[in-house]
């Protein structure tokens, strides 16, 4: 039975006001969404996004292609609460995660979202992306460096920048740029707001409803109404604090997570 909340989601304008807020809240999410905007005039031609879940950068980077394409690990994705659920959108196709089923160099632009983490297997993946990419073209890649165990059990790594140099290097991409989400401050606030949002309001069910999550399976508990007066400011000013101490006593050891921008070397096309 959903509860009072999660029924108020459901309320277009409610919902929207709801999201809005928490994507504010959720420091990872938003960091990640103003990269993606900076980064998309890089995107050209066929974009293929690789493990694209419900399609939720579409809108960053359709202005930008010719076409978008979004792929799924069928095994995985229907684990998901998003394969039921899915708000924004629904993957095109579905593949068993070992071989994208494309020839060689048909592909401008890989998108691949927090998705290494989730494969056994990241340097194959990043091999059949390599592969996929025609030679000059782009990836555009999210991996976290710190980041709750989520997805589970497919919840395999995390990433530096040196590790993901070093993988697309293998898989002849070129890194041309790492960009790292947040610092010391938005980790230890990412931190701090989930275990205040999942751990103490038990909030998951609700982020559910409004679109968030759907990488998890799917959240019935009901929230703490009562902790909320208190737990829901809380969050707000955790997330202002964050950006203002990252901003004004940096510490770049840490972050959430990195977006990497690399290009395929024309010269090791036959390596990948
Ligand atoms: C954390 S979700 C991210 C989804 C989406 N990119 C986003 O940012 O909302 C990770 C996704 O990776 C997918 N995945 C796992 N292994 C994969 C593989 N080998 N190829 C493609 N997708 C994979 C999962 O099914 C899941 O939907």
């Amino acid at each position: 039975m959903p509860s009072l909340v999660q029924r108020a989601m459901s309320f277009p304008p409610l919902r929207s006001v709801a999201r809005g807020a928490s994507n504010w809240v959720d420091l990872q999410w938003s960091f990640m969404i103003d990269q993606l905007k900076e980064v998309a005039p890089l995107a050209r031609g066929a974009l293929l996004d690789v493990g694209c879940g419900e399609k939720p950068y579409e809108w960053i980077f359709a202005p930008y292609v010719t076409s978008y394409l979004g792929i799924e690990h069928e095994g995985t994705f229907g684990e998901t609460h998003a394969s039921v659920a899915a708000q924004a959108g629904k993957p095109d196709l579905y593949y068993d995660g070992a071989k994208l089923p494309f020839a060689d160099e048909s592909f401008d632009t890989v998108l691949n979202v927090q998705v290494l983490e989730h494969t056994p297997e990241p340097q194959r993946l990043l091999h059949e992306i390599a592969r996929v990419l025609r030679p000059g073209g782009t990836l555009i890649l999210c991996a976290p460096f710190s980041f709750r165990l989520h997805e589970e059990p497919h919840d395999y790594f995390r990433y530096t920048p040196h590790g993901l140099r070093a993988m697309c290097g293998a898989s002849g991409l070129r890194v041309d740029e790492v960009r790292s989400q947040g610092g010391l401050w938005s980790v230890l606030g990412h931190k701090l707001n989930s275990y205040l949002a999942f751990r103490v309001a038990v909030l998951d069910a609700v982020a559910q409803a409004m679109g968030k999550l759907g990488h998890e399976g799917e959240r019935r508990r009901s929230p703490r109404y009562w902790t909320m007066p208190v737990v829901l400011p809380a969050m707000g000013a955790i997330s202002a604090s964050a950006r203002l101490l990252d901003r004004f006593a940096p510490d770049g050891t840490e972050t959430l997570s990195y977006l990497v921008i690399a290009r395929k070397m024309v010269a090791s096309a036959s390596a990948a």
